[in-house]
Parts: structure tokens; C-alpha cells; sequence
């Protein structure tokens, strides 16, 4: 399984405060037999500019790496970034830059301010224009907005889908978790960790509830668009 999310380069954003901390996220990822994972820090067009932010993944790639031989195994990885939606961004040129490896899928975190039409319109023309992938990160934390438009993202054949970990293994939503996992909609799966607390690399849990409950080969579909996901990437 691949963790297609998660904030483990350390120091880049609220995710892993070191490269120790980091080291011990990337232990845990092993341990739970994670194949591969891409490392997705922040992007917010408000803070960094695209250039300022991939310098700053690089550095904390470059000092990751320096310390890798400490681990007995490292699942592979590659980088990408949760790029925070922006007014303007179907717009932008630097979304090529912001992708997945070298591939052509972007994940995207939409507003957790009340959503706009057009909000979704940006989000369809990424993908119709640009020709990009989108990966919409954690759709469980928009089911709270307007209805009509989830819906529109959730029945876009063009967009993919992305669920946290959290998801399943949370009682309150972990029901309403496999009632979505059973229509389909599950492209992906991420820890969306941050930290080694209450964000900690969490997908091996998940998969078991999903396993538990999966009768019609959904976590093949999303173990294959992982897969194709990371090919791409390199
Ligand atoms: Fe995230």
C-alpha cells in the first residue's frame, strides 16, 4: 500500500518538526509495510511563492536523505505538495511544478471556508485546460458544504479522490467511511501525518477496517491508482 499524503519532510510546514521526528514517521511507515509514500507539504500561494517553496522541499529532502542510512528499511518515496487552493490557480503556470514526481497528478486541499461554484469550476478547469490530474485531499472534511457542489466534485470522472486515515478509524465517521469506500469513490489513501501524536502514520489500521469490509475490490482499484500514481512520478 502507498501513503499518497503526508507532512514527514521535516520543518517545511506544521508537519515534522526534525529530521529525528521524521526519521521515526518514515520507521513507522515501514513497520506498517508501506510500499511507497509521497511526501506532500503545504503549498499556500500566500505565504511562499512556487520557487521559494520548492527550494525549501528540496533542502528538507536533501537534509532527510543525509540521514536515511540510520533506518534498517525505508519504504520508497518521491515529493509532491497539498497545494491550498487559490483564486487564480487554473490560471497559474507554476502548477506543473507543484505535481506529483514528475508526474502529471496535483493534490489539491479546497477551502474550509464556505465553498463558491467557482470554486469547483478552477478545480475542473485544472484538469480540462492544464490537462492535470487532480487529486482532491481528504474529501471527507468538505461534507460539510454545499451539497450540490461535493456532489459535483464526487461524480466528476476527470477528478480523484482522496480519503485520510483518519476516516475509517474514527468511530463518529469510520460507518459513513465504508458507506463511501462501497460506491467506488476512493481513488486514494493518505496518513496525512504530522506528527508522532495525534497525527502519526495511521494507514495500516485503516486498511484493516477496509479489508474487513471491502467485498468489491476497492482496495485493489486504489492500490492500483496508488501504483499508477507513483510510476508516473518517477
Ligand atoms: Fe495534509
Amino acid at each position: 500500500m502507498f501513503d499518497v499524503h503526508c507532512h514527514i519532510l521535516p520543518g517545511i510546514d506544521d508537519g515534522s518538526k526534525s529530521v529525528t521526528m521524521s526519521l521515526e514517521m518514515l520507521r513507522l511507515e515501514a513497520e506498517q509495510g508501506i510500499e511507497g509514500i509521497v511526501f506532500t507539504p503545504h503549498f499556500y500561494a500566500s505565504q511562499n511563492s512556487p520557487e521559494t517553496f520548492l527550494s525549501r522541499r528540496e533542502q528538507a529532502l536533501k537534509e532527510l536523505e543525509g540521514s536515511l542510512g540510520l533506518l534498517a528499511s525505508v519504504p520508497r518515496f518521491t515529493v509532491g505538495s497539498e497545494v491550498h487552493y487559490f483564486r487564480g490557480m487554473s490560471r497559474s503556470d507554476s502548477l506543473e511544478s507543484l505535481c506529483i514526481g514528475n508526474s502529471n497528478f496535483i493534490l489539491i486541499e479546497m477551502p474550509f471556508r464556505e465553498w463558491q461554484p467557482v470554486f469547483v469550476d478552477e478545480i475542473e478547469e485544472i484538469s480540462t485546460v492544464h490537462g492535470l490530474k487532480v487529486i482532491i485531499a481528504h474529501i471527507e472534511r468538505y461534507f460539510n458544504q454545499d451539497k450540490k457542489l461535493v456532489k459535483r466534485i464526487i461524480e466528476n470522472p476527470d477528478l480523484l479522490i482522496q480519503c485520510n486515515a483518519e476516516f475509517f478509524i474514527e468511530k463518529k465517521t469510520s460507518s459513513k467511511a465504508i458507506k463511501f469506500l462501497k460506491k467506488g469513490r476512493v481513488d486514494l489513501l493518505g496518513s496525512d501525518s504530522h506528527n508522532l501524536d495525534d497525527r502519526r502514520p495511521n494507514l495500516a489500521e485503516a486498511l484493516a477496517i477496509i479489508e474487513r469490509h471491502d467485498k468489491k475490490g476497492a482496495l485493489d482499484h486504489i492500490n492500483r491508482m496508488s501504483r499508477t500514481v507513483f510510476e508516473q512520478a518517477r
